[in-house]
């Protein structure tokens, strides 16, 4: 399709380590289309993080390697690019934010310094456009006395201003693409949502697609067109957000969806998978979620399920969806019925 802003396909990200070698990210595929905002999610550990460093190559080497697969920004594969093109699409066309701004913050140089500083490199405009843009940008993110807040110190700032910092700093050029990696994890719930409402924004006004990553199905659900499940290095569900929610396939999405807190039951205790997430290991026997799962049987240990199809651009990987274990189920269904 011609409006793909980014397509990964087949992504291997490995680790070489004293304990031998990680394939933290196992042949991950996604493609996120022009204004789309999708979302990446999974509990801690499966391999979100190492994905999207992965697409600016911003994963620490050694001991991360990106071994296998391809990943195109439009139609160029930027795991041919040189350096000084990565440098040049990063910030310009692909922006990222991180959980902690304070991290990506200076914090040696004011608010006014570091967006001036952003529009300058990618944007040949002068001194006084640059501060004009950076207060006009200030205002879009919801920064109250954006004309005092330029010559603020970042710690100045409280965590939820930071963040909207970050994210005037990564829209200042316009990119086709922001990649948010846990955006609003460090924030109160109240600030989430605000953050969360401000890349909606964003979003809609700009028509900027957003690549949003996160262990909160939750928030998933207030701003993503589409979802890609992770799980220990590979994609296990794909499809509408609609459709997820309404219709998960998989146990483990069905696990993350029963662990979304509800408004109306403070009280009730959350629900939580048992278990954890398996660290990857190269040839890894069945189903990597088969001992958290309660539907595993013998197939799930002998053999991994490959991400079945199911139609209109769902994408399931449980042989529960295989259609011949489906059929037998049936079978026996109704056979049991007579
Ligand atoms: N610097 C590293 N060295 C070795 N292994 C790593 C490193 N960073 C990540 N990993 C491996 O990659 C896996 C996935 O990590 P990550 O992408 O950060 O998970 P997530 O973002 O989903 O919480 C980790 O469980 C770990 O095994
Ligand atoms: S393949 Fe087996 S173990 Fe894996 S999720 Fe499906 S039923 Fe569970
Ligand atoms: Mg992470």
């Amino acid at each position: 399709m011609s409006d793909e802003i980014l397509k990964i396909t087949s992504l291997q990200t490995h680790f070489f380590t004293d304990q031998g070698e990680i394939p933290a990210v196992d042949g991950v595929s996604l493609t996120v289309h022009k204004g789309e905002v999708v979302g990446i999610v999974g509990e801690s550990g499966c391999g979100k993080s190492v994905t999207s460093l992965s697409i600016m190559q911003l994963v620490p080497s050694p001991p991360g390697k990106i071994v296998g697969g391809t990943i195109h920004y439009k139609s160029e594969n930027l795991l041919n690019a040189s350096k000084k093109r990565i440098k040049d699409i990063r910030g310009n066309e692909i922006s990222m934010i991180f959980q902690e701004p304070m991290t990506s913050l200076d914090p040696l140089f004011t608010i006014g310094n570091q967006l001036r500083e952003a529009l300058q490199i990618h944007k040949k405009i002068n001194k006084k456009q640059a501060n004009q843009k950076s207060i006009e940008m200030l205002k879009l993110v919801g920064i109250p006395r954006a004309e005092e807040v330029m010559n603020d110190y970042p710690h100045q700032l409280s965590g939820g201003m930071r963040q909207r910092v970050m994210i005037a700093i990564s829209m200042a050029c316009d990119p086709e693409i922001l990649i948010a990696d846990e955006p609003t994890t460090a924030l109160d719930v109240t600030i989430q949502a605000q953050i969360l409402d401000l890349m909606k924004k964003l979003n809609h006004e700009k028509d900027t697609a957003i690549l949003l990553i996160t262990h909160d199905l939750g928030v998933v659900a207030e701003i993503c067109d589409r979802v890609i499940v992770m799980y220990a290095g590979q994609v296990v569900e794909e499809g509408t957000t609609r459709e997820i929610l309404k219709n998960p396939t998989h146990p483990y999405t069905k696990g993350l969806i029963r662990s979304i807190p509800k408004l109306h039951e403070k009280d009730q205790k959350l629900y939580s998978i048992p278990g954890t997430v398996p660290k990857p290991k190269m040839g890894m026997l069945g189903c990597r979620f088969k001992d958290r799962c309660e539907f595993a049987h013998d197939r799930c240990f002998s053999e991994a399920p490959e991400l079945f199809s199911l139609g209109n651009n769902r994408y399931s990987r449980c042989f529960l969806l295989d259609d011949t274990e489906r059929k037998v189920a049936s079978d026996a269904e109704a056979n049991t019925g007579s």
